[in-house]
């Protein structure tokens, strides 16, 4: 038989230790662990109440309602630690100012936007100004003063959206290259001229992995006294260095374009392979006479670059309608 003096005792001990043992401000691993030494199944408290097996009723009577009022008394104490703890959480004054801040996620430039300015930058240091232009051009710009009369097959590729404007002796059209640029530089400027012009273009054309009808493009012009071919391949030879590297190989060869003579296309050596990036050629005599400039005195050489073919060689994107899909993915790759 126990003593009933003793078991008294016990109950107050246990009382006391577990109540000198919740600390204040506790977290929640802490009060788990209290609640397990002190509650749990095979608890301080559990082990306590198996005296109840061992005592004579006349002594249940008087440690029965003890030990009830200690199960009350230590349930009462973990209620209200948990509670404390939880308004400590959502207290400011206990805000824990060393934790980690949560990083906010910031904008980035669009790959696109990001090789025009590396690619005019090329060109700005060297002696060339960056220029805009109207997307929306005439039949006049986009195409008669560039030498392509409406009867030249060269419309074909280019003969495209038209919009629907009226009260105008022009026809608009959304433009189809950024070369329209050069023949307004040269009519509002006196030569000598250096300038690039990026901007979007636009042309009817159904999309694949390479084709956009959505894109940009960098026209190039350079006007002055003397400008010889030799120009227009240093120019794009030092350009093709500065965006793909100090060693890099271009190729020009033979093309036609109506607003030059000669045309060229320059290729880069890339993996292996010869990949075109752009066109060139000398500013044809007859788009010079065209804004007024007389052919025997000034010349120059101008040039069309596609930025989105740069960028998808450079950071070898395998499909051009990347540029426009607006997937995140894709454009948080480009953070600068
Ligand atoms: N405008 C031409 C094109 O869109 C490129 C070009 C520009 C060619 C300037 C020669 C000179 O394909």
């Amino acid at each position: 038989m126990k003593n009933t003096e003793s078991v008294l005792k016990k109950i107050e001990n246990l009382q006391e230790s577990a109540s000198s043992q919740l600390k204040n401000n506790a977290d929640s691993n802490v009060l788990e662990d209290w609640r397990i030494k002190f509650l749990g199944r095979n608890g301080e408290l559990s082990e306590l109440m198996k005296v109840m097996k061992e005592v004579s009723s006349e002594d249940k009577r008087v440690i029965g309602p003890k030990l009830n009022q200690l199960k009350d008394n230590l349930n009462k104490l973990f209620e209200s630690a948990k509670e404390s703890s939880a308004q400590n959480l959502n207290d400011e004054n206990s805000f824990d100012i060393t934790l980690p801040g949560k990083n906010l996620s910031y904008g980035s430039l669009h790959p696109t936007t990001l090789i025009i300015r590396e690619i005019c930058e090329a060109f700005r240091s060297m002696g060339f100004q960056i220029h805009e232009g109207n997307e929306i051009e005439t039949e006049k710009y986009n195409f008669d003063l560039l030498n392509i009369p409406s009867d030249h097959p060269a419309r074909d590729q280019w003969d495209t959206i038209w919009l629907d404007l009226k009260n105008s002796n022009d026809k608009y059209l959304l433009r189809t290259h950024t070369s329209p640029m050069q023949a307004r530089i040269m009519e509002k400027n006196d030569p000598p001229i250096r300038v690039v012009v990026p901007g979007k273009c636009y042309r009817y054309e159904a999309t694949d992995a390479t084709h956009e009808w959505e894109f940009h493009q960098i026209e190039g012009l350079a006007i002055d006294k003397n400008i010889s071919f030799s120009e227009l391949k240093g120019t794009l030879y030092q350009m093709a260095r500065k965006i793909f590297g100090s060693d890099q190989k271009v190729r020009f060869r033979c093309d036609f374009f109506p607003f030059v003579e000669p045309g060229v296309d320059m290729s880069i050596l890339w993996e292996g392979k010869w990949i075109e990036i752009l066109g060139a050629g000398m500013v044809h005599p007859k788009v010079l006479s065209g804004v007024g400039y007389d052919p025997n005195e000034y010349s120059g050489f101008a040039f069309g670059i596609g930025p989105e073919r740069v960028s998808m060689l450079k950071n070898k994107i395998k499909d051009i309608r990347n540029f426009h899909a607006n997937d995140l993915r894709f454009l948080s790759q480009f953070v600068s």
